[in-house]
C-alpha cells in the first residue's frame, strides 16, 4: 500500500479527478484534522506524485491521475490473451513486480500477472535500479513456467521485445525501435527495458517472470535517478490511458511467449531486424569478457549480437551496446 496505506489510497483516488479539492473536503472524507490531510499530502509527493496546494483552493494534481484497474484491463485484453492469463492483479506500492510475480508463480503452465502503480525497489538490468514513481509508468511482470530449462528461455528476451515494441508501435508510436537486447528506444533514448529472471530448475522446469517497464508519462522531477537519455510515450503524442497501454501490451505479449514457446525465436526474426535501431551502426559492446568495438550486423537465431569486428564476424551473448553519443 503507499504510505499511510488505505487513508492514502483514498485521498488519491478524490484527487484523480484533477479538480481542486479543499483541505476540509479532504479532512471530512479521511476523518482526519486539515493539518494531518497536509501531511498525508507531503508524503504523496514522496511517492513521485506532483500535488499542487494553493491557498483559498486547496489541493489538486494537474492533469489527474491516470489509475490502474485491474478490471478496464482485462476488459481491454485480446480474446488471445484473455484465454492465456489465469490471475491478473494491480498493486498500489510493491518493492517489484517481478518479486511479486516470482512468489505467486503457477506450477502447471499457468499465466500470472500483475502490475502496480510504484515500485519501491524496481530491478533494471545488470544490477541496475528502475526508478518507478507513482501512477506515471507501466510497471509490469508475467510468470510462467517453462519446461525445459534455461536453453528454452534463450532469445525469449528479444522475442518479448519484438511483441512490446509492437504493443506500443500500435499505440501509434510508429517511432518505437529496439536496441539489443531488449530497450524499448526512441531514436537514442529510453522508452521502456525488460528484465527476464529465472528460478528453479534451470535445466528442466523452470520459473520465468518477465518484467516490463514503460515510461509513459514522467515528469524531469519524478526522472531525477535515471543515468541514460529517457523519453516517454506521452512525449511522443500516445494519450490512451494507462490501462489501454497494459492491455496492449499483455495482448501482445501472451499470444508472443505461446508462440516462442512452440516455435522459438524464428517467427520473431523478421520483426526484431525491422526494429533493430543499431542495425549498421558502429557500437562498442560492454562488459561482454573485454569490450568490443565494430558494425552491428543483426542477430543470430539464439538471439546473439552478430558484430563485425576487425577480428571477423563474432556473436556475443551478453553485454551492452553503447553508441557513440550515448550516456
Ligand atoms: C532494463 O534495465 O532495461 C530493464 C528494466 C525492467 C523494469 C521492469 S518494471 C517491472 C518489472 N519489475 C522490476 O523490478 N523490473 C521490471
Amino acid at each position: 500500500m503507499l504510505a499511510g496505506g488505505g487513508m492514502a489510497s483514498v485521498l488519491v483516488r478524490m484527487l484523480a479527478d484533477g479538480a481542486f479539492h479543499s483541505g476540509g473536503e479532504l479532512a471530512a472524507a479521511l476523518g482526519i484534522s486539515r493539518a494531518a490531510v497536509w501531511k498525508q499530502v507531503r508524503k504523496l509527493g514522496e511517492t513521485g506524485l506532483l500535488v499542487h496546494a494553493v491557498r483559498g483552493k486547496g489541493y489538486r494534481v494537474s492533469g489527474g491521475i491516470d489509475l490502474l484497474d485491474a478490471g478496464q484491463i482485462r476488459s481491454g485484453l485480446s480474446a488471445d490473451a484473455a484465454a492465456l492469463i489465469d490471475d491478473l492483479d494491480v498493486f498500489d506500492v510493491v518493492d517489484s513486480t517481478n518479486a511479486v510475480a516470482m512468489s505467486r508463480s503457477r506450477a502447471g503452465g499457468g499465466s500470472y500477472a500483475c502490475l502496480a502503480e510504484r515500485q519501491t525497489a524496481g530491478r533494471g538490468r545488470l544490477g541496475r535500479p528502475w526508478v518507478s514513481p507513482y501512477a506515471a509508468n507501466i510497471y509490469l511482470s508475467l510468470v510462467r513456467e517453462f519446461a525445459g530449462g534455461v536453453a528454452v528461455t534463450e532469445g525469449l528476451s528479444l522475442a518479448v521485445g519484438v511483441a512490446v515494441c509492437d504493443a506500443v508501435r500500435e499505440l501509434g508510436v510508429d517511432q518505437a525501435m529496439l536496441k539489443w537486447p531488449n530497450d524499448l528506444v526512441s531514436g537514442e533514448q529510453k522508452l521502456g527495458g525488460i528484465l527476464i529472471e529465472l528460478s528453479g530448475d534451470l535445466s528442466g522446469n523452470c520459473r520465468a517472470v518477465i518484467g516490463v517497464g514503460i515510461n509513459v508519462r514522467m515528469s524531469a522531477e519524478t526522472a531525477g535517478g535515471i543515468d541514460q537519455p529517457w523519453q516517454d510515450l506521452r512525449s511522443l503524442g500516445m494519450d490512451a490511458p494507462r490501462n489501454v497501454v497494459a492491455a496492449k501490451v499483455l495482448s501482445a505479449l501472451l499470444p508472443a511467449i505461446r508462440t516462442f514457446e512452440d516455435r522459438g525465436l524464428e517467427p520473431f526474426m523478421d520483426r526484431w531486424q525491422r526494429y533493430d535501431a543499431c542495425r549498421g551502426r558502429q557500437v562498442k559492446l560492454l562488459g561482454a569478457g573485454r569490450d568490443s568495438t565494430g558494425v552491428v550486423l543483426g542477430i543470430d537465431s539464439n538471439g546473439g549480437l552478430l558484430l563485425e569486428t576487425q577480428d571477423g564476424i563474432r556473436t556475443f551473448k551478453g553485454g551492452e551496446i553503447s553508441l557513440r553519443g550515448w550516456a
